[in-house]
Protein backbone atom coordinates (compact mmCIF):
# COMPACT_ATOMS: atom_id res chain seq x y z
CA UNK A 1 0.00 0.00 0.00
CA UNK A 2 1.04 3.60 -0.46
CA UNK A 3 1.32 5.19 2.99
CA UNK A 4 1.40 8.84 4.04
CA UNK A 5 3.07 9.77 7.31
CA UNK A 6 1.34 12.67 9.05
CA UNK A 7 3.85 14.46 11.26
CA UNK A 8 4.50 17.68 13.12
CA UNK A 9 7.55 17.20 15.32
CA UNK A 10 11.11 16.03 15.44
CA UNK A 11 10.37 13.02 13.24
CA UNK A 12 12.09 10.28 15.23
CA UNK A 13 9.21 7.92 14.50
CA UNK A 14 9.35 8.83 10.82
CA UNK A 15 13.05 7.97 10.88
CA UNK A 16 12.26 4.61 12.48
CA UNK A 17 9.57 3.88 9.87
CA UNK A 18 11.94 4.68 7.02
CA UNK A 19 14.69 2.56 8.60
CA UNK A 20 12.26 -0.35 8.91
CA UNK A 21 11.36 -0.08 5.22
CA UNK A 22 7.78 1.11 5.72
CA UNK A 23 6.36 2.11 2.32
CA UNK A 24 6.02 5.85 3.04
CA UNK A 25 5.20 7.62 -0.22
CA UNK A 26 4.36 11.05 1.21
CA UNK A 27 4.99 13.06 4.38
CA UNK A 28 2.52 15.75 5.46
CA UNK A 29 3.41 18.09 8.32
CA UNK A 30 1.01 20.43 10.07
CA UNK A 31 3.99 22.54 11.11
CA UNK A 32 6.62 24.22 8.96
CA UNK A 33 10.31 23.90 9.76
CA UNK A 34 10.15 20.71 11.82
CA UNK A 35 12.77 17.95 11.91
CA UNK A 36 10.38 15.45 10.34
CA UNK A 37 10.50 17.45 7.08
CA UNK A 38 14.30 17.30 7.04
CA UNK A 39 14.17 13.55 7.56
CA UNK A 40 11.68 13.17 4.66
CA UNK A 41 13.90 15.36 2.53
CA UNK A 42 17.01 13.34 3.38
CA UNK A 43 15.20 10.13 2.46
CA UNK A 44 13.95 11.57 -0.83
CA UNK A 45 10.30 11.25 0.18
CA UNK A 46 7.90 13.90 -1.18
CA UNK A 47 6.79 16.18 1.65
CA UNK A 48 4.36 19.01 2.10
CA UNK A 49 3.38 21.42 4.86
CA UNK A 50 -0.31 21.98 5.45
CA UNK A 51 -0.39 24.85 7.91
CA UNK A 52 -3.68 25.18 9.84
CA UNK A 53 -3.20 28.96 9.91
CA UNK A 54 -3.74 28.99 6.17
CA UNK A 55 -7.12 27.27 6.39
CA UNK A 56 -10.38 28.61 7.76
CA UNK A 57 -11.11 25.74 10.13
CA UNK A 58 -10.89 22.01 10.73
CA UNK A 59 -13.27 21.09 7.91
CA UNK A 60 -11.40 23.21 5.36
CA UNK A 61 -8.06 21.88 6.61
CA UNK A 62 -9.13 18.27 6.33
CA UNK A 63 -10.65 18.86 2.88
CA UNK A 64 -7.25 20.16 1.73
CA UNK A 65 -5.56 17.18 3.41
CA UNK A 66 -7.86 14.74 1.62
CA UNK A 67 -7.11 16.42 -1.70
CA UNK A 68 -3.37 16.04 -1.11
CA UNK A 69 -3.73 12.40 -0.07
CA UNK A 70 -5.95 11.50 -3.03
CA UNK A 71 -3.69 13.32 -5.46
CA UNK A 72 -0.81 11.10 -4.28
CA UNK A 73 -2.94 7.90 -4.35
CA UNK A 74 -2.40 7.36 -0.64
CA UNK A 75 -4.09 4.22 0.69
CA UNK A 76 -3.12 4.27 4.37
CA UNK A 77 -1.99 6.74 7.03
CA UNK A 78 0.49 6.61 9.87
CA UNK A 79 0.24 9.46 12.37
CA UNK A 80 3.52 10.15 14.15
CA UNK A 81 3.48 13.45 15.95
CA UNK A 82 0.49 14.85 14.03
CA UNK A 83 -1.12 16.84 16.81
CA UNK A 84 -4.55 17.26 15.25
CA UNK A 85 -7.73 15.26 15.49
CA UNK A 86 -8.86 14.14 12.06
CA UNK A 87 -12.45 14.94 11.12
CA UNK A 88 -14.98 12.39 9.92
CA UNK A 89 -14.34 12.70 6.15
CA UNK A 90 -10.64 11.77 6.56
CA UNK A 91 -11.29 9.07 9.16
CA UNK A 92 -13.97 7.50 6.96
CA UNK A 93 -11.81 7.66 3.83
CA UNK A 94 -9.10 5.72 5.71
CA UNK A 95 -11.28 3.66 8.06
CA UNK A 96 -9.22 0.81 9.48
CA UNK A 97 -6.20 1.97 7.49
CA UNK A 98 -4.85 4.71 9.76
CA UNK A 99 -2.66 4.17 12.82
CA UNK A 100 -1.45 6.52 15.53
CA UNK A 101 1.20 6.23 18.23
CA UNK A 102 0.58 7.76 21.64
CA UNK A 103 3.04 8.01 24.54
CA UNK A 104 0.87 6.55 27.32
CA UNK A 105 -1.11 3.47 28.16
CA UNK A 106 -4.46 4.60 26.79
CA UNK A 107 -7.06 5.44 27.90
CA UNK A 108 -4.84 7.12 30.49
CA UNK A 109 -3.39 10.52 29.60
CA UNK A 110 -5.01 11.26 26.25
CA UNK A 111 -4.17 14.40 24.32
CA UNK A 112 -1.14 16.63 24.50
CA UNK A 113 1.86 16.25 26.85
CA UNK A 114 0.98 12.69 27.85
CA UNK A 115 4.44 12.06 29.34
CA UNK A 116 4.18 15.16 31.50
CA UNK A 117 0.62 14.22 32.50
CA UNK A 118 1.86 10.79 33.63
CA UNK A 119 4.73 12.30 35.65
CA UNK A 120 2.42 14.90 37.23
CA UNK A 121 -0.03 12.16 38.19
CA UNK A 122 2.75 10.18 39.80
CA UNK A 123 2.11 6.85 38.05
CA UNK A 124 4.74 4.15 38.56
CA UNK A 125 4.04 2.52 35.20
CA UNK A 126 3.28 4.17 31.87
CA UNK A 127 3.87 3.11 28.28
CA UNK A 128 3.09 3.34 24.60
CA UNK A 129 -0.09 2.66 22.66
CA UNK A 130 -0.38 2.11 18.91
CA UNK A 131 -3.98 2.24 17.80
CA UNK A 132 -6.32 2.56 14.87
CA UNK A 133 -7.47 6.14 14.28
CA UNK A 134 -11.11 6.98 14.81
CA UNK A 135 -12.94 10.28 15.18
CA UNK A 136 -12.14 10.67 18.89
CA UNK A 137 -9.08 11.83 20.78
CA UNK A 138 -6.63 8.91 21.02
CA UNK A 139 -9.61 6.59 21.26
CA UNK A 140 -9.50 3.99 18.48
CA UNK A 141 -9.04 0.19 18.75
CA UNK A 142 -5.68 -0.78 20.22
CA UNK A 143 -3.11 -2.73 18.17
CA UNK A 144 -0.19 -2.75 20.62
CA UNK A 145 0.55 -1.57 24.12
CA UNK A 146 3.81 -1.85 26.00
CA UNK A 147 4.45 -0.74 29.55
CA UNK A 148 7.56 0.64 31.19
CA UNK A 149 8.42 1.61 34.75
CA UNK A 150 8.71 5.26 35.73
CA UNK A 151 11.96 5.75 37.67
CA UNK A 152 11.84 7.92 40.80
CA UNK A 153 14.32 10.37 39.27
CA UNK A 154 12.70 10.50 35.81
CA UNK A 155 11.91 13.84 34.22
CA UNK A 156 10.00 14.48 30.99
CA UNK A 157 13.15 14.17 28.92
CA UNK A 158 14.48 10.91 30.37
CA UNK A 159 11.08 9.22 30.36
CA UNK A 160 10.32 10.43 26.81
CA UNK A 161 13.60 8.95 25.64
CA UNK A 162 12.69 5.45 26.86
CA UNK A 163 9.15 5.85 25.53
CA UNK A 164 10.47 6.84 22.12
CA UNK A 165 12.62 3.72 21.95
CA UNK A 166 9.48 1.61 22.41
CA UNK A 167 7.52 3.67 19.86
CA UNK A 168 10.25 3.18 17.28
CA UNK A 169 9.83 -0.59 17.58
CA UNK A 170 6.03 -0.83 17.82
CA UNK A 171 4.94 1.68 15.18
CA UNK A 172 6.80 0.18 12.19
CA UNK A 173 5.59 -3.27 13.25
CA UNK A 174 1.96 -2.07 13.31
CA UNK A 175 2.42 -0.50 9.87
CA UNK A 176 3.88 -3.75 8.56
CA UNK A 177 0.99 -5.81 9.91
CA UNK A 178 -1.65 -3.46 8.51
CA UNK A 179 0.19 -3.13 5.20
CA UNK A 180 0.36 -6.89 4.80
CA UNK A 181 -3.29 -7.27 5.84
CA UNK A 182 -2.53 -9.22 8.99
CA UNK A 183 -4.93 -7.17 11.13
CA UNK A 184 -8.68 -7.68 11.50
CA UNK A 185 -10.65 -5.11 13.43
CA UNK A 186 -13.95 -6.23 14.91
CA UNK A 187 -15.55 -3.60 17.10
CA UNK A 188 -12.84 -2.51 19.53
CA UNK A 189 -10.83 -5.72 19.16
CA UNK A 190 -7.84 -5.94 16.86
CA UNK A 191 -6.81 -9.47 15.91
CA UNK A 192 -3.35 -10.18 14.56
CA UNK A 193 -3.03 -13.08 12.14
CA UNK A 194 0.48 -14.03 11.11
CA UNK A 195 0.59 -16.90 8.68
C1 LIG B 1 5.65 10.77 19.83
O1 LIG B 1 5.98 10.71 21.19
C2 LIG B 1 4.26 10.26 19.62
O2 LIG B 1 3.86 9.33 20.57
C3 LIG B 1 3.41 11.50 19.73
O3 LIG B 1 4.20 12.51 19.18
C4 LIG B 1 5.58 12.20 19.32
C5 LIG B 1 6.25 12.37 17.99
O4 LIG B 1 7.63 12.30 18.11
N1 LIG B 1 2.15 11.30 19.08
P1 LIG B 1 8.55 12.29 16.81
O5 LIG B 1 8.26 13.53 16.01
O6 LIG B 1 8.24 11.03 16.03
O7 LIG B 1 9.95 12.28 17.33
Amino acid sequence: MRWAALVGGTGSNLRALIAAGSPIALVVSHRPGVGALDIADGAGIPHIVLDPRQHSGRAAYDAALLDVLREADIEALVLAGFLRILTAPVVRAYAGRAVNVHPSLLPAFQGLHAVRQALDYGVRVTGVTVHIVDEGLDSGPIIFQEALMVHPDDNEETLSERIHAIEHRLLPEAVRLLDQQHLSIIGRQVYIREE
